[in-house]
């Protein structure tokens, strides 16, 4: 399915096309980061568009579980963890900073959300040291969050941190009232364009589907970036979870509930145009590195039946955001963008604030002065324990590679067989890898060298797509790309 967001969305009006448009700014990416970002770029009177290759919100912003939320799970103590109490006490003031402006955007646009408390909670031992050391973080950043064991979930909790007056918002009806405001100002937005390139000449040329578009400054808001100068691809670990919503008999609880303990649950309500029905996230893992989609789908439905007795699950979806090794997102300048190039990734799953105070920082990179807590994390010095941690997330990208070019490369020879409906694999004709797949009936065959890098593809088989363990690109069945830093379909496969 698509995401109960999605399905629910207004329509949203966009733009079409101008060839060789000038701008004094072109944002690449319609979700948060970039309609924000336009926004208010809009608002201060520059000339904006928007290029966006699949549709608003398409990608991790329609599928978010859309928490507006200061408590982070364990995010705070991680933070601390990584960096000091001053980058701590920054990041929590962008987070602020970001929620207050969504907040206030949303009351003045007239869009609905919930104001709900936020819980972190525990249910082992360890989970419980896990929420002393964010209890901490969270009072050393002067949030005034609580602490007890009760909470109204219906399994037994060992500890619990709670913060209340957070929110619960509409992912889609953010956008969409984003949107709407944007293009009053004149702004533009394109959908259906992917961008395959940016020259950072003056003025920079942004190379799309439909052409080229001329701009003083490019900003790009597209998850992970697009272009590989900086290498930011291979700084931050893309991460893929799941979220289903059901309908419960009993009551669902009001609060918007994180555990501290793996597997993940991450638990909210929501309205799906016929009633409240819960929301149950987790079971993430770092994109095209499970053996198994569809067995986490199944894990996760089977989790909440056991907690919600009568739950009828009415869908599904999975959406995948990329977290830095020290839990900072990067915003700023890419580097080689010659100051003209910009770029917003990292959030780890928080990007409901965070991506907000992306777009306020890179709006005063671009007309003012930064914020102070901008200044504090735009700059901040990489501690030891960030290079092992991004060693080791290197070294797992190594292994990924290593052992699906040795499986692609040492593995059968693809028969004349078709995989059966909604099965894909990968084997080799020759030397090549190739993966074949069929979905609805039709069987494609294509080259399995993922285009950013040169990853072999894995089917994922809840999805019926193509993703590469590497860096995190998604391909359609029958190649296009999805999502990820790739920005050029899968090839064709050699001739059998
Ligand atoms: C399962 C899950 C649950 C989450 N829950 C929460 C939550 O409860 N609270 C919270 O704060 N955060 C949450 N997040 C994180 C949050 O949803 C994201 O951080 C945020 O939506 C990211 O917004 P974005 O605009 O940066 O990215 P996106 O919404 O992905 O937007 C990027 C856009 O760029 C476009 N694009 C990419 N490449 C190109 C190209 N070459 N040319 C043109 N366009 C391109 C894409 O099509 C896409 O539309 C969650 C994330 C996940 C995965
Ligand atoms: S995403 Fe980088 S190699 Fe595939």
């Amino acid at each position: 399915m698509s995401s109960l967001w999605l399905d629910t969305s207004p329509a949203i009006p966009v733009d079409v096309f101008e060839a060789g448009g000038e701008y004094d700014v072109v944002v690449v990416g319609a979700g948060l980061t970039g309609l924000t970002t336009a926004l208010l770029l809009a608002r201060s009177g520059m000339r904006v568009c928007v290029l966006e290759a699949r549709t608003v919100g398409a990608v991790t912003t329609g599928h978010t579980t859309g928490k507006v939320s200061l408590l982070q799970g364990t995010v705070l103590s991680e933070v601390r963890r990584y960096s000091s109490d001053r980058v701590l006490s920054a990041y929590v003031d962008a987070n602020t900073a970001g929620r207050g402006w969504l907040l206030d955007f949303l009351d003045d646009a007239g869009v609905p959300y919930d104001v709900r408390g936020a819980v972190t909670y525990a249910t082992t031992d360890e989970g419980a040291r896990l929420l002393d050391a964010e209890e901490d973080a969270a009072r050393t950043a002067g949030l005034p969050v609580l602490r007890g064991g009760g909470t109204e979930l219906p399994f037994p909790v060992t500890s619990a941190l709670g913060l209340a007056g957070q929110a619960q918002v509409h992912p889609m009806l953010v956008l969409a009232a984003l949107a709407a405001e944007l293009r009053s100002r004149g702004g533009r937005i394109v959908e259906g364009e992917r961008v395959t390139g940016v020259s950072a000449a003056r003025p920079a040329v942004v190379s799309s589907t439909s052409g080229e578009t001329r701009a003083g400054a490019v900003v790009l808001a597209t998850g992970t970036p697009i272009l590989d100068r900086g290498l930011y691809f291979a700084k931050v670990e893309p991460e893929r979870s799941y979220i289903a919503a059901f309908r419960i008999p009993g009551p669902i609880p009001h609060g918007m509930h994180l555990s501290a303990d793996a597997p993940t649950r991450s638990l909210r309500a929501a309205s799906d145009g016929h009633g409240e029905v819960l929301l149950v996230g987790g079971n993430g893992h770092p994109a095209g590195r499970a053996p198994s989609p569809a067995e986490r789908v199944a894990d996760l439905t089977t989790w909440t039946e056991e907690w919600f007795p009568g739950a009828e699950r009415i869908g599904w979806w999975a959406a995948q955001d990329y977290r830095s090794v020290n839990r900072v997102p990067f915003v700023g300048w890419l580097p080689r963008g010659r100051g003209r190039i910009y770029l917003a990734t990292g959030y780890g799953k928080w990007g409901m604030t965070n991506a907000v105070a992306a777009a306020l920082s890179l709006a005063a990179d671009l007309t003012g002065e930064p914020p102070e807590w901008a200044r504090v994390l735009h700059h901040r010095v990489t501690k030891p324990i960030d290079l092992a941690d991004g060693v080791r997330a290197n070294a797992a990208v190594g292994a990924a590679a290593a052992r699906e070019w040795t499986a692609a490369e040492t593995g059968p020879e693809l028969g004349p067989e078709a995989p059966g409906e909604g099965d894909g694999v990968v084997g080799r004709r020759g030397r090549a890898p190739v993966a074949v797949s069929t979905v609805d009936g039709r069987t494609c065959a294509l080259s399995a060298v993922c285009t950013h890098l040169g990853g072999v593809v894995r089917w994922n088989d809840a999805e019926l797509s193509w993703d590469c363990p590497l860096h995190g690109s998604r391909f359609a069945p029958d190649g296009s790309v999805l999502e990820g830093p790739a920005t050029e379909p899968l090839g064709h496969a050699p001739r059998g």
